[in-house]
């Protein structure tokens, strides 16, 4: 039987809607965005190359309750995550897709996956590179001892560690082979915005909270205070140190998402997100050079890897699995949304954060006094 899907939010999401129209066991039933022009064009585009146009709505719960879809697709700017997610798993939804952040604090998390596992409903938090076929390599390469006793991972990105360092996390969890973390210790800095730029803003009547791609609006990001510039230190329950450095604390020159692997007998690197050639291993030689691997290792195109975890999402429906069966399972987003939690309570305290992480609240807004 196919499943009616819908997705909600159509920046990021067009990449979801995409992905879903081409799937032969699913039918894209609805689109939802509160831009009806951005809702509408991506609706013809998929009415023409996909054959069936998908409804558009600009209200979400209206299109809960109108298109009633099984698997719901949340890609909206992080601070709706919960909510909606909430929201779908009430509705009736089987499955939700969920963008990273899974969302902005621990209790909102934790409460989306209560009422997911209570209702039956399958929840998976998109960070595709999991299912990319380079960081398969990669995990498996390490796994299997390619570069010896794996003692460090380094990772850097632009933006800011809720939004862009989540997935540095959970690649440097999934290479490290998904275990526990010990403990972490980071800082962070940022521009005293309230006083500034936001008052300003909100002087002049607009919207200063909310900002689209790598965009800061007056400090705030996805509907969150965001840093400026962070780093972390975190040591993992095998001994491996990871080191991450996100924002303008980024390695220059590096691109977005870049994670190096260091190990007793050489090193793997995963140059960015580039659909191409962007994985190499340094052995003893001390030389870089592209892995002798099947052409298939390459970097696909994240609607490719889209695709491929909504297949597995419709099998697991199929055959009555649960989440912890998928690889974006909330398992797996679960131990990294922790685990980012604690470094910005780590920031904001000044010391080490172990597990479990006691802090519910975003750390940075309870640091700038912005906590509900
Ligand atoms: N997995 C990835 O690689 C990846 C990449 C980019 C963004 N993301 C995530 O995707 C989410 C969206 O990011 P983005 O860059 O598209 O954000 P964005 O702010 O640029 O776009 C958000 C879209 O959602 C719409 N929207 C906002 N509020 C809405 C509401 N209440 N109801 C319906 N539509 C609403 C906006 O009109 C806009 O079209 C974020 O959580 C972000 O972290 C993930």
């Amino acid at each position: 039987m196919s499943i009616r899907a819908g997705v909600v939010g159509l920046r990021m999401g067009k990449n979801h809607a995409l992905a879903l129209a081409r799937l032969a066991d699913v039918e894209l039933v609805a689109l939802c965005d509160i831009d009806r022009a951005t809702a509408d064009a991506l609706a013809d585009e998929i009415g023409r190359t996909a054959g069936r146009r998908p409804d558009v709505y600009t209200d979400y719960d209206r299109m809960l309750d109108d298109a009633k879809p099984d698997l719901v697709t949340i890609a909206t700017p992080n601070r709706f995550h919960a909510a909606m997610t909430i929201a779908a798993a009430h509705s009736g939804a089987k499955a939700i897709c969920c963008e990273k952040p899974i969302a902005v604090d621990l209790t909102e998390a934790r409460e989306m996956v209560a009422v997911c596992a209570e209702r039956g409903v399958r929840l998976v938090v998109n960070h595709q590179r999991r299912l990319g076929r380079d960081f398969v390599w990669m995990r498996d390469a390490i796994a299997s001892g390619a570069i010896g006793d794996v003692y460090l991972i380094r990772g850097t990105c632009a933006g800011d560690m809720l939004s862009d360092g989540t997935h540095l996390i959970d690649s440097a969890l999934f290479v490290a082979g998904d275990v526990d973390w010990k403990w972490t210790f980071a800082a962070h800095h940022r521009d005293d915005y309230e006083s500034a730029a936001t008052a300003a803003a909100a002087a002049a009547g607009s919207d200063a909270k909310s900002g689209g791609g790598f965009d800061k609006l007056g400090g705030w990001r996805f509907g969150h205070p965001v840093e400026d510039g962070m780093f972390a230190v975190v040591e993992l329950e095998n001994g491996v140190r990871v080191e991450l450095l996100t924002g303008d604390l980024r390695v220059p020159g590096r691109p977005y998402h870049d994670i190096e692997v260091i190990g007793t007998r050489g090193s793997i690197w995963r140059a960015g997100d580039k659909e191409e050639q962007n994985l190499f291993i340094r052995s003893a030689d001390g030389s870089w050079k592209p892995p002798a691997r099947g052409a298939d290792a390459d970097a696909e195109p994240t609607a490719d890897k889209i695709a491929a975890s909504y297949a597995l999402l419709a099998r697991l429906l199929a055959e009555d699995r649960p989440d912890s069966d998928h690889p974006l399972g909330t398992p797996f987003a679960m131990r990294g949304f922790e685990l980012l939690i604690g470094v910005y309570e780590s920031a904001r305290i000044g010391e080490i954060v172990r597990r479990p992480v006691v802090q519910e609240r975003y750390p940075l807004a309870v640091e700038l006094g912005l906590d509900r």
